[in-house]
């Protein structure tokens, strides 16, 4: 049950299949190149998508906007420690700017980065700082409740091959988004605290759904059942040197990041401090308004009570089971922020390299003015990873009749799936690593 009620709304509306049709073509078939206004169902992502709460919107009328030594940063800093359980914060405008800052003072040219799963833009920032991210996700099955840990042995066997001194971070994801948003183990990242203890290196966790993760570890771990997800959240993240947060996903506002960084490393901290400075803003608020320093400061606090996350990760649940009961394949169990569709094996008709993710998304669009996101062929090119397709429920945003819709729009697009056809690029970007983006597509057929 959800243990809240809607206050302020947003009107939206299902554009009809003709105009449909238009956008799509208008899109280029591509979704991220829709007009929002034409989206029905937006499930795009998580990430700054989701509705604040009163409180959060009375605090920003509280936001200090000085440039240096903001109220506001003082009370995010004060959350962040009681939350979070780190003293020591250097604020960001989102996430991707809190990993440059971080892995940049962090990384040098020619190191390697272990990590359960690099995220894109994680990935990207340890590139840019000379380094070379290696992923080390466990080999798991369905029935494993912690599908995202990380492989420990992986990494000791990567310290083998290129070097202990040569790996500046140890980084788990949690939850591990590129991997359907599954949790990692309080007794894994006690592994990956041990292992990273034995290399000489930082651990450090990127902690964008932390509260998510937690939620899962007082469920599933058993030596924290009955725990409070507040104590469990300070407890995965006490094996942390450093967190990078995103405040778009559990700090539950539109925008803001931080990097958290352990008392007693005092070098790391100024060195961030510095990269800060350059390229976010004075420390401050970095590349924040004030209010925004505020609104994050509440949704912190709001991101473990027990009955936001309750809600919040069974309405995933929710969505899974609905698309279970007209036949859609999905990942088992389902992760903390997103259902993933095994495009491939819904659309086996549409071989890989005609794009099956883009071609059911497409059709979703077109079906139910749902949007959702390709995790396949056309985001990863030349990979070896299955054709998936997200659906992201932003937090505290969609009812149980807007998952029904979504349901119904697969099952419309079931009966039909026969008639769907590939797609093939006819425009894409120099960076082949971004062309889902803003890449152009035309059906085959
Ligand atoms: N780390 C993880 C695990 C993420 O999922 C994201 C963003 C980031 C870092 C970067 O944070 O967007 O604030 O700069 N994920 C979003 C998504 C974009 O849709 O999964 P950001």
């Amino acid at each position: 049950m959800r243990a809240y009620k809607a206050k302020s709304v947003k009107r939206i509306e299902l554009p009809d299949r003709a105009a449909r049709e238009r956008h799509l073509r208008e899109a280029g078939h591509n979704v991220f190149n829709l007009d929002a206004s034409a989206v029905f169902i937006d499930l795009l992502t998580d990430s700054g998508t989701g509705a604040m709460s009163d409180e959060q919107w009375a605090a920003l009328h509280c936001g200090d906007e000085s440039y240096a030594g903001s109220e506001s940063f003082r009370n995010l800093e004060a959350t962040v420690e009681e939350v979070m359980g780190f003293s020591r914060i250097v604020p960001a405008h989102q996430g991707r700017g809190a990993e440059n800052v971080l892995y940049g003072a962090l990384v040098a040219e020619g190191e390697y980065v272990p990590n359960n799963t690099h995220f894109d833009t994680t990935r990207a920032h340890v590139v840019n700082a000379g380094g070379e991210p290696v992923d080390c996700p466990v080999e798991s099955g369905p029935d494993d409740p912690f599908q995202g840990n990380l492989d420990v042995d992986a990494v000791r066997d990567l310290a083998e091959e290129v070097g202990a001194e040569r790996i500046p971070a140890v980084v788990v994801t949690i939850t591990n988004n590129s991997l359907a948003g599954q949790p990692v183990s309080i007794e894994n990242l006690r592994a990956a605290r041990t292992v990273a203890d034995d290399l000489d290196a930082r651990l450090v966790i990127d902690a964008c759904r932390f509260a998510e993760n937690a939620y899962f570890v007082a469920q599933r771990e058993a030596e924290f059942e009955g725990e409070s997800v507040a104590a469990v959240a300070r407890e995965q993240l006490s094996m942390a040197d450093a967190v990078v947060m995103s405040g778009k996903k559990d700090g539950l506002v539109n925008v803001g990041g931080f990097v958290g960084i352990r008392e007693g490393d005092d070098e790391l901290y100024e060195q961030a401090r510095q990269r800060a400075i350059l390229f976010e803003g004075f420390t401050t608020y970095g590349g924040m308004a004030g209010r925004d320093l505020e609104a994050m400061a509440v949704g912190l606090g709001e991101a473990v009570e027990e009955h936001y996350i309750e809600s919040r990760v069974e309405q995933v649940a929710e969505l899974g089971a609905l698309l279970q009961e007209v036949g859609v394949p999905i990942r088992t169990p389902t992760g903390g922020h997103a259902v993933y569709v095994d495009a491939g094996e819904f659309l086996p008709s549409i071989p890989r390299e005609e794009f099956p993710g883009q071609a059911l998304v497409c059709a979703l669009y077109r079906e139910g003015g749902v949007r959702a996101v390709e995790l396949g062929e056309l985001a990863f090119p030349g990979t070896e990873r299955p054709q998936l397709v997200r659906l992201c429920l932003p937090r505290r945003t969609y009812f149980r009749d807007h998952l029904e819709h979504v349901a119904e729009t697969f099952a419309a697009v079931a009966d039909r799936r026969e008639a769907l056809s590939g797609y093939e690029i006819v425009d894409e970007p120099t960076m082949a690593e971004l062309r889902h983006f803003s890449a152009e597509l035309r059906p085959l057929a």
